[in-house]
């Protein structure tokens, strides 16, 4: 499974590299906007941090609009990725960038059924949201389920990115049902390799090595 950031903290990003473990970077307005920072600026920046794929998204709603920004977000950099809005125009907007050769990442996924459309225009990444799902008391995990089994009934090449991660259970499940990535704000990410028995562990281990004849 890969693992992919959500963030567009370039610290967070450059320190979640030196773990050696980041396959990718995926970014949302909302988070850029956090940043305070020009939109494409970041963007240069993450890609020169990770060489992976880096989700970049657009903001227009239509067609037209859609498909001239996903023009210049891959003029970016060859890394782009470019996130499109589960509607309609941008279902009509990825099939045009399968067909240019531009990668995708199908954003704001709620359903098996928008994933099977995502999956039939040619995207890349489809991105389902689970922990929106989970506020709003809908199992998150239930909708990865179904799209992987529907995926695997037939020869879709997209990829199943898990997004809107909260907790390290999100991922666990995501592994455990064979997802293809995990995308991971970086709190989650430094929770994972963490448990009480290795801290515990480790110190009584330190403690005695101190009677350790020298
Ligand atoms: C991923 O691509 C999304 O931008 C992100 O996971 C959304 O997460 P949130 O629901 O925590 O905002």
């Amino acid at each position: 499974m890969k693992f992919f950031i959500d963030t567009a903290d370039v610290t967070e990003i450059r320190e979640a590299q030196t773990l050696g473990l980041l396959d990718g970077v995926t970014t949302n307005p909302s988070l850029i906007a956090k940043t305070g920072r020009d939109f494409k600026e970041v963007i240069k920046e993450i890609c020169q941090i990770v060489d992976g794929p880096i989700s970049a998204e657009v903001l227009s709603t239509d067609y037209e609009g859609m498909i001239k920004e996903a023009a210049e977000l891959k003029e970016i950099h060859e890394n782009i990725v470019v996130k499109i809005p589960l509607i309609m125009p941008g279902l009509q907007a990825t099939q045009w960038c399968t067909e240019q050769g531009i990668k995708t990442n199908v954003t704001l996924c709620f359903s098996a059924l928008q994933a099977l459309l995502a999956a039939k225009a040619g995207a890349t990444y489809i991105s389902p949201f689970v922990g929106r799902l989970d506020d709003i008391a809908h199992d998150g995990m239930d909708l990865i389920a179904q799209i992987l089994e529907i995926y695997a009934q037939y020869d879709f090449k997209t990829e199943v990115l898990v997004a809107s991660v909260r907790h390290p259970m999100h991922v666990l499940e995501s592994a455990r049902m064979g997802a293809d990535v995990v995308t991971v704000p970086y709190k989650v990410l430094s929770q994972l390799a963490k448990h009480p028995l290795t801290d515990i562990g480790l110190a009584k281990f330190l403690a005695d090595s101190k009677s350790i004849p020298k």
